[in-house]
């Protein structure tokens, strides 16, 4: 049964950016759920796909340094460790992970139009379409199977995932091997990053779940990596149950102890998350409203979803950060979802009017550190609310 634990208020689709400033875009009242069966952590209210991903979805995997190299050193051992024929990613976004293979053992699922058409362009074969049973028996009829399914931060956007994982054992040959990658329950617990939290992300998985939910369509995980991506990710080694010539590694029994341990499977520890979350609002906007009190400025760094859900838990706007800074071009020259703060575009001395940055992409602090070290020289600061809201 699912029981709910957080109430992040009316939030909008965190990933509509208005060209136009507007009090009346559609808000939804976001709730966060646990079941304490399955042990899934999901949100109460569901969004179409088609809604949420259409042709003007702005997110691209290949905006950040750190994402690139990711996905280049995850093709690598892919090539290494399981030297498939052909692979299949689902959610394939702007190609950073697919154009590292060649284009005849690569296929591309992308049902944002606008991203299926960048890998297109560059002559990946990419299905422009949403994950489901009939997709999968299209790409079937014409390949029969699949060695192996990639799917980073995508599985946790779908509301179907009986379907989901139906369309994928449909595909994936005897031997196949399944890689999902998607953030940490555990880490988002730990970092209070309530910001994982947003209409896309529908369930927010752990080993635990995930374990439980493999079950049904008998798939196993062996193997499981932590990753510093999205704040804390870990990529998930499945493979079918009856396939026994792959070993279960340790790492899996390692990472269930360590989430049982922490309470993972307890809604009391769920309970206690959300009163750490209301201290991070309060103690977020006293920060803000300090620095305003001395007419300093501070600008947003990262028009994140995850920052959507900030602005709009926290009720910040363009009074207390004036506005924000991205890379992504569809981002610029829109407005943060909900508060309608400008999101200005990138370029190396957009900091020097500002004497604060906020964290928005705190994911990357490492890489926007290295790259602002001039604003921090000349004694710029930054405040983040990860894991505790505070000035750097
Ligand atoms: P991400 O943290 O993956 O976002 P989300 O919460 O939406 O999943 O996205 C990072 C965003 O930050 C993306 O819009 C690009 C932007 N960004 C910059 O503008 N400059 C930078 O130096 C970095 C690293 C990211």
């Amino acid at each position: 049964m699912n029981k709910e634990f957080l109430n992040l208020g009316f939030q909008p689709l965190a990933n509509e950016y208005l060209s136009k400033a507007s009090p009346k875009q559609k808000k939804y009242n976001l709730k966060v759920l646990f079941n304490n069966k399955t042990k899934m952590v999901s949100i109460s209210k569901r969004i179409s796909s088609k809604v949420m991903f259409n042709a003007k979805y702005p997110y691209r995997s290949s905006m950040s340094r750190t994402m690139r190299k990711s996905f280049e050193n995850l093709s690598k051992e892919i090539k290494k460790r399981f030297c498939p024929n052909l692979i299949l990613e689902i959610g394939s976004n702007d190609g950073a992970l697919i154009t590292n293979f060649n284009r005849k053992n690569v296929i591309g699922v992308e049902p944002c139009k606008n991203l299926a058409k960048i890998t297109k362009k560059k002559n990946y074969v990419t299905y422009d379409d949403y994950w489901n049973i009939n997709l999968s028996t299209k790409i079937k009829r014409k390949y029969n199977s699949i060695d192996l399914i990639y799917s980073a931060n995508t599985l946790t956007h779908i509301s179907n995932l009986d379907d989901v994982f139906k369309s994928i054992t449909n595909l994936l040959s005897k031997n196949g091997i399944l890689i999902i990658e998607d953030p940490s329950l555990l880490e988002c617990l730990k970092n209070n990053s309530y910001d994982q939290f947003y209409n896309e992300h529908i369930y927010l998985f752990s080993a635990l779940s995930v374990k439980n939910l493999l079950r049904k369509y008998n798939l196993e995980i062996f193997d499981i990596k932590n990753l510093t991506t999205h704040g804390g990710s870990h990529r998930y080694y499945i493979k079918r149950t009856k396939n026994s010539e792959i070993k279960i590694l340790s790492s899996v029994k390692k990472q269930l102890f360590k989430e049982k341990k922490y309470g993972l499977d307890k809604f009391s520890t769920y309970k206690n998350f959300s009163g750490r979350v209301m201290q991070s609002k309060f103690a977020l906007t006293k920060i803000l409203k300090k620095i305003k009190d001395k007419n300093k400025k501070i600008i947003g760094y990262g028009a994140t979803a995850k920052a959507v859900t900030v602005m709009n838990y926290c009720n910040i706007d363009k009074n207390l950060i004036s506005i924000f800074t991205d890379t992504t071009p569809e981002k610029v020259n829109n407005y943060m979802p909900g508060k309608n703060i400008k999101i200005v575009k990138y370029h190396k001395n957009i900091l020097n009017n500002y004497n604060y940055v906020f964290l928005g992409a705190w994911n990357f602090k490492k890489e926007i550190f290295k790259k602002e070290k001039n604003f921090i020289k000349r004694g710029g600061r930054f405040i983040t609310h990860i894991p505790k809201p505070r000035i750097i």
